[in-house]
């Protein structure tokens, strides 16, 4: 009986300390093989009296079932332990960088649109935008440009039908601007938006532009009111220190109406070939709003006045950062595009 006692101590031992499958496989040959201890046990039981044959034959028995066991159960484990070692080894690194995606930037036209709306936010104003298929009521009739005017000409458009067509200026969004305000004072809103012309496209000339729109409507708005705002634009936009003239010109919309200049901020005024010699530079037409205009929208034009202003974004891009044909805004290239990166 010491002697199976002794045989299992040693191979649970030896079963224990096994660290991989073909140990334990040997283990395995070495205990319960044929000629191993286990065997050479049972080989005893021939030497034994009857009596004693049943009891130690069940000893033996129990010896072997517990090494079998034991065997098992380290299999078990070192099946596990392999199997994680396994995951281990061929676990994917999903921490390491992929491709960086190439990330755009904003538009040079948006940039400016929103440098604009920005500074104008600041003031107090609104942002307003409108349909680009716009009714020929706003884009002309509430603007005083009635069908028959021969203002209409200078911005032949394209029409969807009698009364649609994509909307030539952004007075359009002024226009329903003040219908929507209802005769409530004060309207300061500055619209932003794309408008169409049927034109043929160079250097200077797009068939689809942007523009932005400011308008202020009030008690005792006057033309210095106008001035001293796209004074300030002018500072933000072009640089501090910037003049501003007014030249008398023609809108149906304003009464009076002014071409507005700023000095070069090239030349600082001095006349170069950005102003051609002059000094000055156009950017936009402004002017004080037209009675009729307040009047089709509602207001006593007795009662209140307003400013308006219109101004190419493309324009005052163009001006900014030395670009020579307006195309390029919209073939994007990329190699244009780009370099508008360092101008957040
Ligand atoms: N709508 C004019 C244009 O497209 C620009 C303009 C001029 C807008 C004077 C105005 C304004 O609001 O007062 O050429």
């Amino acid at each position: 009986m010491e002697k199976v006692q002794l045989v299992q101590q040693e191979a649970l031992k030896q079963v224990e300390s096994c660290t991989t499958m073909d140990e334990l496989q040997q283990a395995r040959i070495t205990y319960l093989g044929k000629k191993g201890p286990v065997q050479e046990l049972m080989m005893l039981m021939k030497d034994l009296s009857a009596e004693e044959k049943p009891t130690f034959g069940q000893e033996v028995n129990q010896c072997k079932q517990a090494i079998a066991n034991a065997i098992e159960e380290k299999q078990k484990i070192l099946e596990v332990s392999a199997m994680s070692e396994k995951l281990e080894k061929e676990k994917i690194d999903i921490t390491l960088a992929g491709y960086e995606p190439t990330l755009g930037t904003l538009h040079p036209l948006s940039m400016i649109s929103q440098e604009i709306e920005d500074l104008f936010i600041g003031m107090g104003y609104e942002v307003a935008e409108g349909p680009e298929v716009e009714l020929d009521l706003y884009n002309f009739e509430r603007a005083n440009i009635p069908a028959d005017h021969p203002a209409r000409d200078m911005q032949d458009t394209f029409y969807i039908n009698a009364e649609e067509l994509l909307r030539t200026h952004t007075t359009a969004i002024q226009t329903r601007q003040l219908e929507n305000a209802k005769g409530q004072l004060p309207v300061k809103v500055i619209c932003p938006g794309k408008v169409y012309r049927r034109d043929d496209d160079d250097a200077t000339h797009s068939h689809q532009f942007t523009q932005v729109e400011g308008l202020v409507v009030g008690e005792n708005i006057t033309l210095a009111d106008l001035k001293g705002t796209l004074k300030f634009m002018a500072d933000r936009m072009f640089g501090e220190g910037r003049e501003i003239r007014f030249r008398p010109s023609y809108f149906q919309f304003t009464e009076p109406s002014v071409e507005v200049d700023v000095t070069c901020h090239i030349c600082g005024g001095k006349g170069c070939s950005v102003c051609k010699g002059t000094g000055w530079i156009e950017i936009l037409g402004a002017g004080m709003v037209h009675p009729n205009v307040l009047e089709m929208a509602g207001f006593d034009s007795k009662k209140c006045s307003g400013f308006a202003f219109g101004a190419g974004i493309e324009r005052i891009a163009m001006l900014k950062y030395g670009i020579d044909d307006i195309r390029n805004f919209y073939i994007n290239d990329v190699r244009f595009l780009k370099t508008f990166n360092r101008f957040d």
